[in-house]
């Protein structure tokens, strides 16, 4: 099993961003432990700030890995491109949130990426992405 992790927009500071928000911990040492924690799973990390990159990542992406593990963090909410990039490829999708998106500002409630992914993991802090890698693997189970 092959699965990318990919970020979105500011998630490389995540650890000194508002960290009352998303946490005090970089994501490279949450992937580390990922990586411990999942060794049966091949997984790839991947992070940028733009927008025209994530398409190209996702497109790329249907060609080498099982699934997606997609956090296009204030992209989801205005990304009518990277929506369609998602609907475009035929591995599944799962969206993940740090925060809970839906407790927070309305503008954050509207995702572009919800209607064409596989489901949806929000607000379990970084352990959004464990509970996100865990749902692929129950996948292989049935
Ligand atoms: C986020 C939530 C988004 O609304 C926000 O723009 C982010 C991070 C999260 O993981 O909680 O940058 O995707």
């Amino acid at each position: 099993m092959k699965l990318l992790i990919l970020n979105g927009p500011n998630l490389n500071l995540l650890g000194t961003r508002e960290p009352e928000k998303y946490g005090n911990r970089s994501f490279e040492d949450h992937f580390a432990d990922l990586q411990f924690k999942f060794r049966n799973v091949e997984l790839s990390y991947d992070q940028t700030n733009i927008e025209g990159e994530l398409i190209d990542k996702i497109q790329n992406a249907r060609k080498d890995f099982d699934g997606i593990i997609l956090n296009a963090a204030a992209y989801t909410h205005t990304s009518v491109g990277i929506g369609d990039a998602v609907a475009a490829i035929d591995i599944p999708v799962v969206e993940v949130h740090i925060s809970n998106t839906f407790s927070r500002e309305d503008f954050r409630h509207k995702s572009f990426i919800s209607p064409n992914a596989k489901g949806i993991i929000v607000g379990f802090g970084l352990q959004s992405y464990d509970l996100a890698i865990q749902s692929f693997l129950r996948d292989e189970d049935e």
